[in-house]
């Protein structure tokens, strides 16, 4: 089969945003995507199944169009229809397991492809990509587990080559990987024997994985709590049965930390407010007023909330159900506004605190503590002399004389809020990181009142 080629470059796009100058006037309603942190995780999970896997309410993003065409490249049958927002997988055609280096190289999530790759082949080689964005992004607990299942592991340089038959053990997560426990799970779904995993992360996007699998015969106990265990079978077979992404929690999380900062009145659709709890409690704590549903969350009449009457508070990010080191950069750029100190220490990533300098030259009162913690002043509605804007402290836009970036997927989503509270006209370079994570973030933002265009 011909592979279409793909585009790994990443583009220059920029995007162009109006400030709204301090004012909360954004309004409307978002309806959330698909968790592109589940999508990506189901796709390669469509290796340990004899028949068709079909995917529903797949999100378009970036990330989901490179898993496709690394899946294809090695030989799987891959239909996305953006449009149905479905993907249907055939794996029963690979014929490689040496993934494409350089897309996986553009990708760490492909990572999660070489575990139900191993586990189906015996065999699977790679590329990892060295460190990124957010931090140096090891992969010691996948090949440690690897180890532990049986498998020989070869490294030369940035290379892996991992060989066997893999049989069921204990693997004990040193810490809680996401990612590593995703892999291990699916690994163990064809491994032979029984397989224990502790330490496991406890993300909604593994549940909802480990469950479909279960729908499809594999035999998993303990879902959702830090100890599963595994009984290793033959191929999953789907018989039809599609597994439904759940809605993306971090895209829903980022939405109502830009309603909390700039709208009067926003309701976000489609969402699980269960997986937001943290978020959620931290911002009714503060006093932003939220109405929560059971798929939905509205902030209604925040444009009467002062500032002054919105605390500070401090954040330490944690695996779930605590806050997520992927709503860390919004919740920063939330905090630049509200009344008092608030720090916010990263427990996850060493080097997610890049942006912070960005929101520092637009004005804003960050402190960098040490690797792991800032310190935010909010400005708290307070009143500054000789300032045209209304006499109040803003974020002040920077314009392409002196542009912003998106660091990375959350940092840019970070960034597009400052700039949207701004004063002024904002350009953000790296718009491709933002759209990893955000399907058609300016037509969506335009929805709701704000000015935003796609620049070259
Ligand atoms: N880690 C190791 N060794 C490993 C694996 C992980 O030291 O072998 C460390 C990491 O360096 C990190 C910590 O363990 O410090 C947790 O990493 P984890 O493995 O949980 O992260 P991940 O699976 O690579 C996923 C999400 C990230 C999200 C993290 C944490 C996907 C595709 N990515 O990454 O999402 O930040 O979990 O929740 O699911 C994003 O969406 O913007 C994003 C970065």
């Amino acid at each position: 089969m011909e592979v279409r080629p793909y585009n790994l470059a990443m583009h220059t796009d920029c995007l162009v945003i109006e400030g709204l100058a301090g004012k909360k006037s954004l309004k409307g309603t978002v309806q959330i995507n698909g968790a592109k942190n589940a999508v990506l995780k189901a796709m390669a999970a469509s290796v340990l199944f004899s028949d068709e896997m079909v995917i529903a309410n797949a999100p378009d993003t970036e990330d989901v169009k490179k898993l496709a065409h690394l899946l294809r490249l090695a030989g799987a049958e891959v239909a996305v229809d953006a449009a149905k927002k479905e993907i249907r997988i055939n794996a029963s055609t690979i014929t490689s397991t040496d993934l494409d280096h350089e897309t996986t190289k553009a990708m760490r999530g492909s990572v999660m492809l070489t575990g139900p790759l191993l586990a189906r082949f015996g065999k699977v080689s790679f590329n990892v990509p060295g460190g990124c964005v957010i931090g140096a992004r090891p992969i010691d607990l996948y090949v440690d587990a690897y180890k532990k299942l049986g498998a020989k592991v070869s490294v030369s340089g940035d290379h892996y080559s991992i060989d066997g038959a893999l049989s069921g053990a204990e693997v004990f997560f040193a810490l809680q990987t996401v990612g590593g426990t995703e892999t291990m799970m699916m690994a163990a779904v064809l491994a032979k024997g029984m397989t224990v995993l502790k330490n496991c992360a406890m993300e909604p996007e593994i549940v909802s994985l480990a469950e479909f699998l279960v729908q499809c015969g594999a035999k998993i106990s303990g879902i959702g709590t830090p100890t599963m265990t595994i009984y290793g079978g033959g191929l999953l077979k789907a018989g039809g049965k599609k597994y439904h992404t759940i809605p993306d929690r971090i895209e829903a999380g980022s939405f109502l930390l830009l309603g909390a900062l700039c709208a009067d009145d926003l309701l976000i659709e489609q969402c699980n407010p269960l997986h937001l709890e943290s978020v959620t409690s931290a911002l009714r704590n503060a006093g932003v007023a939220l109405m929560i549903g059971k798929d939905s969350i509205h902030i209604k009449g925040n444009v009467k909330t002062k500032w002054a009457d919105v605390s500070s508070f401090s954040v330490r990010t944690h695996e779930y159900p605590g806050f997520p080191t992927d709503l860390q950069p919004q919740m920063v750029a939330f905090l630049t506004h509200t009344t008092g100190e608030g720090i916010m220490f990263e427990t996850i990533f060493e080097g997610r605190f890049k942006y912070v300098q960005d929101l520092v030259r637009m004005g804003a009162e960050i402190t960098e503590m040490n690797p792991r913690e800032v310190l935010v002043r909010g400005f708290g509605g307070e009143a500054v002399s000789g300032n045209t804007a209304g006499g109040q402290k803003m974020l002040l836009a920077l314009g392409a004389d002196e542009p912003l970036r998106a660091h990375d997927i959350r940092a840019g989503f970070a960034i597009v809020m400052a700039a949207l509270a701004a004063k002024g006209t904002s350009v953000i370079q790296n718009a491709y990181y933002i759209d990893r994570g955000y399907e058609r973030l300016e037509e969506r933002l335009a929805a709701l009142g704000a000015t935003i265009r796609r620049e070259k």
